[in-house]
């Protein structure tokens, strides 16, 4: 376990509303983008996206209990792998609220790090909307949703779209959040190469055109109806994050050749990819097939639309 210390911060170990045991834990889910168009740049570089994003029912835990000072802790399987510095997402987030809030109060707190980092699938947006709200509860703090939208928004683009914690079609540069409709009950298998890859690099790869908004209000009934309505869509980045790491191209081609996987697409800037599946018991299937190679980290999940009530296992 590494442990940190924001050693610039004092607090004064006020309690707020811990809860039994001292801990707050919550549960810190892996963001998916089902599909993720770019519509435009602006003038500071930040690409205007238009993508629908959903959770998986895997993630990092953050746990917060009031203390002296802000000091952070990682352990998890992918503890080694983070940047845990200043820069750490969760720290920015404490500091944030404090700064926002004139608050004094510190906390311990503890991520446990179980998605790979640099991803594509939220890791550190997700760690980053789960220490706003464990540590606004901590300290019986109560900032109306659009300061908190802004204050997350400045930890980073996907950050709004993971405390607010539903399926969304995500606009802007990540700040427009529009609650999509419901997404049916369906698996996903996510693939990394266990090589992170640099989201700004990815960005500054892309070529080409830019597309239209791939939004729609038909309702899925079931994976293969999603399945459909992404096929029509893309990810618009997954040219560019191949041209630098191919293996992703590996990962996709690995997907189109698995029985009853019903779309495989790469999620954000890459490189983790999902292969959606109708059910739990193909998911299952494919996961162990993907494992046999052992090179890449593979986790069958369920595809979550509303992320709001799971526990800290990820479970409703
Ligand atoms: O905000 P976040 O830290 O996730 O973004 C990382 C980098 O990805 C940005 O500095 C920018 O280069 C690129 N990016 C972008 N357009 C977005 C989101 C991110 O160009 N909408």
């Amino acid at each position: 376990m590494m442990a940190l210390s924001d050693s610039n911060q004092t607090g004064t170990g006020d309690d707020g509303n811990a809860e039994a045991g001292g801990f707050i834990r919550l549960f810190a889910p892996a963001k998916i983008n089902l599909y993720l168009h770019v519509l435009g740049q602006r003038d500071d570089g930040y690409h205007l996206l238009d993508s629908l994003m959903a959770f998986a029912g895997i993630g990092d835990v953050i746990a917060v209990r009031a203390r002296e000072g802000i000091t952070l802790s990682i352990d998890g399987p992918f503890a080694s792998r983070i940047d845990a510095g200043g820069d750490n997402l969760v720290l920015k987030a404490a500091r944030a609220l404090r700064s926002a809030t004139g608050i004094k109060s510190g906390a311990e707190i503890i991520l446990t790090k179980n998605l790979p980092v640099a991803s594509g699938i939220g890791g550190g947006s997700a760690d980053g909307a789960a220490a706003l709200r464990a540590l606004a509860r901590l300290w019986g703090i109560s900032l109306d949703k659009s300061a908190m939208a802004a204050l997350a928004l400045g930890l980073g683009a996907d950050v709004p779209f993971c405390l607010e914690g539903r399926a969304a079609f995500v606009g802007g540069i990540g700040e427009e959040i529009t609650t999509a409709p419901t997404l049916p009950d369906a698996w996903v298998v996510l693939v990394n190469p266990l090589t992170p890859l640099s989201t700004p690099a990815v960005f500054k790869a892309r070529t080409g055109e830019f597309s239209p908004s791939g939004r729609f209000d038909a309702i899925a009934g079931n994976g293969g109806e999603l399945a459909a309505l992404l096929t029509e869509r893309r990810n618009d980045l997954t040219q560019a994050a191949i041209s630098l790491m191919p293996e992703i191209g590996e990962i996709l081609a690995a997907f189109e050749v698995l029985p009853n996987c019903l779309l495989g697409r790469m999620s954000g800037s890459g490189a983790t990819c999902f292969g959606l599946f109708a059910d739990e018991p193909s998911a299952r299937d494919a996961e162990k097939t993907l494992m046999a190679g052992k090179k890449w980290w593979v986790k069958a999940a369920a595809l979550i639309g509303d992320a709001r009530d799971l526990d800290e296992e990820g479970k409703v």
